[in-house]
């Protein structure tokens, strides 16, 4: 059984999305044995509780130096000893060594299709705002791990979605969550809980069943 944390900083629709999979059965041999937040007033803290799943609030503002709160987060990640970590829109800069500690166990949702909109600042609202700037006619999510850059990590998985005319941010964002966000988490997940993922010269790929 694959142990996974899934860490939060807002309204945690993709952890729901992990979480109802799991129920569901759309994800096999993994069990979320804990949520991390970094925000006391995220919804996902509610989503977790509600889920019974052990929960806890790393702030930084609880913390006077960048290195305690990096420390903090450490030691409640090591501490539910998880196979796996998911940045289910876990808005903070990691501490390296984090990343390091969790390097090929660690996996990020992004909303746009990577390298395209992702790197420093482009995160929530922000990465739509831009794909409509630009006129994009399509855009989707992307599923990664974790490397030391920002965003830059292994591609696992992709889904493309539409840009229609008229959108705004806000139905960009939701439409992005429905079509692509909440299916390749849980299907992420699912992948490399059932040892369907593979490694292969800096690349990653998912094991055609
Ligand atoms: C999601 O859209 C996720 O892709 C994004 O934050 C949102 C969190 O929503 N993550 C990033 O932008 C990371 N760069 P949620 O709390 O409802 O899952």
């Amino acid at each position: 059984m694959l142990r996974v944390v899934v860490m939060v900083s807002g309204g945690g629709t993709n952890l729901q999305a992990v979480l109802d999979a799991v129920k569901d059965g759309k994800i096999t041999n993994a069990k979320i044995v804990g949520v991390i937040s970094n925000r006391a007033d995220a919804y996902a803290l509610t989503r977790a509780e509600r889920a019974e799943i052990p929960a806890v609030c790393i702030s930084r503002k609880d913390y006077a130096q960048r290195e305690d709160f990096d420390r903090a987060l450490l030691e409640a990640v090591d501490s539910f000893a998880p196979d796996l970590v998911v940045l289910a829109g876990f808005l903070v800069i990691l501490p390296e060594l984090l990343v390091k500690r969790y390097k090929n166990r660690m996996i990020n949702i992004h909303p746009a299709l990577l390298p395209s909109f992702g790197g420093k600042g482009y995160y929530g609202l922000k990465v739509h705002e831009e794909v409509l700037a630009h006129g994009c006619k399509v855009t989707g999510a992307t599923v990664h791990f974790v490397d030391e850059g920002c965003d830059s990590g292994p591609i696992l998985l992709q889904r493309a979605v539409e840009v229609k005319q008229g959108d705004t941010p806000e139905v960009l964002q939701r439409r992005v969550m429905e079509e692509a966000e909440w299916k390749i988490l849980p299907q992420a997940i699912d992948l490399i809980a059932n040892g369907k993922v593979i490694f292969k010269e800096g690349c990653v790929f998912a094991q055609e069943s």
